[in-house]
């Protein structure tokens, strides 16, 4: 696999074709995979920063971090996915660590809030995520909330 290349911007600082392959990626796996029809571009990505990791010219893996006291008091990681073809490799790891250091210079001594789907429970908890809440469903897929303490 080729190495794993990251771009970290608003949405502004974004070229379309960069923000057009976060948005398709997004689609099609949170909207066409997980079969799950829900607003996926909304106001939250004007507040928030972007995680591109690219490999060579395609788009492997994205996630977002909204701002602090957009959606919760804390930084917040969000729309955390993977191409297909990219998964299993690691890569979802070195994404979310990425995203992580990130945080951790932009925001020093914030912890971070993340409401993560459900099964997914224990890669969270690989970053030192605890759940802090009951189960919920968010557009019918059960999720928790999870917090990260500032290190
Ligand atoms: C979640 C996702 C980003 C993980 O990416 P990935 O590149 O496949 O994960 P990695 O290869 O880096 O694996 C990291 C660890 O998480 C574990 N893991 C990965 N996917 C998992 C899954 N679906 N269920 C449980 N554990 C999983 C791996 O076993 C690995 O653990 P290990 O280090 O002990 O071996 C990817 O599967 C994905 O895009 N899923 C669909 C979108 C989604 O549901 N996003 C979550 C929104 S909250």
């Amino acid at each position: 696999m080729t190495p794993l290349r990251f771009e970290w911007a608003r949405i502004d600082g974004l070229s379309a074709r960069a923000f057009h392959a976060a948005i398709a990626l997004r689609e099609a796996v949170f909207v066409v995979e997980q079969n799950c029809v829900f607003q996926d571009a909304d106001a939250l990505d004007l507040q928030c920063w972007h995680l591109l990791a690219w490999s060579g010219d395609a788009l492997a893996a994205y996630l977002r971090v909204v701002d602090p006291g957009a959606k919760y008091d804390e930084p917040s990681l969000g729309r955390v996915v993977n191409a297909a073809a990219f998964r299993g490799k690691g890569v979802g790891q070195a994404l979310v660590t990425e995203a992580l250091a990130r945080c951790d210079a932009t925001w020093p001594g914030h912890p971070n809030r993340i409401g993560a789907q459900q099964y997914l429970l224990k890669f969270y908890q690989g970053f030192g995520f605890v759940q802090t809440s009951e189960a919920y469903s968010e557009d019918g897929i059960p999720h928790i909330e999870m917090l990260r303490s500032a290190p």
